[in-house]
């Protein structure tokens, strides 16, 4: 039996992205695989006053299970209404998203389950593959008032099962075609960003005096030549992890084995979002302070072994990085 998102208290991405484009922020897109990090988005997002996407990739969905997964999108809503009740604050809008989908099948089992958003990602298909695939799952999105997310270009590093060795950046004159053609409601784009903790090669980046990568600056003149294309349409950051050095170093402090990471700077992102820009995906930063915690928890108190004792600290850190990131980077706080 299939559940509308409607019925478990959640919304698409349509009214978010209007307010994001009219008050120049970008909403977080966090991705989630169990009940830590949930827990963490929602209490950090509520107390923030900021919008949120959960975002779901399809191995996060194997992952935590998509039967459990369905409860675990209407548990956020529930447990961010009895906590917004108890602190006085104002209820947050929580839009469930999947995140690279990369099949009709896949789209419609998370549409007839309970997701609100969806992300077709065909990008890595010929060009007139990706607007058949997306325009298919847009028709079927459309009728049950869920948005939709296409791409267009190729990012640098792992897609899912997708592995592109280069980034194609997207050509901006092909992005009013695809948008009318399929019918998106976003589109994610390739401007330089990529997945992962290791986002460029040391040899294209300098080192400054602490030695610190700083990567090339994102390609901002193909993000104005696509909103010259398109003006006002809304434009989706995938690759977005800043890899904060102060994460990675605890993480290698504590017996971990980072090598050479690099992230987009912040200043990048608060940049990012001042364009149309109302998306920014977020993963890969939360793994790291989640490892950074529960590295060092085991290495100061090597006899605990109830798992609260070190999920509870990884909860806090990942808590004070997303409210960080709607504060001081994506400028989503306080617009819920
Ligand atoms: O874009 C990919 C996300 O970071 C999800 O990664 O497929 O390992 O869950 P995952
Ligand atoms: P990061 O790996 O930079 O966190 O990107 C996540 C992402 O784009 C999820 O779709
Ligand atoms: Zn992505």
């Amino acid at each position: 039996m299939s559940v509308s998102y409607k019925d478990l208290g959640l919304v698409n991405t349509r009214e978010m992205f209007k307010k994001a484009m009219a008050g120049k922020y970008a909403v977080p897109a966090y991705n989630f695989n169990n009940m830590e990090q949930i827990q963490a988005i929602i209490t950090a997002c509520l107390e923030t006053q900021s919008p949120v996407i959960l975002q779901v990739s399809s191995g996060a969905r194997k992952y935590a299970d998509q039967t459990l997964l369905q409860y675990m999108g209407q548990g956020a809503v529930e447990m961010m209404k009895v906590h917004a009740k108890a602190k006085g604050l104002k209820e947050i809008p929580i839009a469930l998203h999947l995140d690279h989908g990369d099949t009709f099948e896949l789209a419609k089992s998370c549409i007839d389950n309970g997701f609100s958003s969806i992300m077709i990602d065909g990008s890595h298909h010929p060009y007139e593959k990706n607007v058949e695939l997306t325009r298919q799952v847009v028709d079927y999105a459309h009728e049950r008032d869920i948005t939709v997310e296409g791409e267009l270009g190729v990012l640098a590093g792992i897609e899912d099962d997708v592995v592109a060795e280069k980034s194609t950046y997207t050509k901006p004159e092909e992005v009013v075609d695809f948008v009318e053609k399929t019918k998106v409601d976003s589109l994610a784009i390739s401007i330089g960003t990529s997945h992962g903790a290791n986002k460029f090669k040391p040899e294209q980046c300098t080192k400054n005096a602490d030695g610190v990568y700083i990567p090339p600056k994102l390609r901002f003149d193909i993000l104005e030549e696509i909103e010259k294309q398109i003006p006002g349409f809304t434009i989706v950051l995938h690759g977005s992890s800043s890899v904060p050095m102060e994460a990675v170093n605890i993480i290698n402090a504590n017996g971990g084995a980072l090598k050479d990471s690099v992230g987009i700077p912040e200043e990048q992102l608060r940049k990012a979002a001042q364009y149309n820009v109302c998306k920014v995906n977020i993963d890969s930063d939360g793994r790291l302070w989640m490892t950074a915690a529960i590295r060092k928890h085991f290495n100061d108190k090597p006899g605990d072994f109830d798992p609260r004792q070190y999920l509870g600290p990884a909860r806090i850190a990942l808590i004070e990085m997303y409210k960080h990131k709607n504060q001081n980077v994506l400028g989503s706080a306080g617009n819920a």
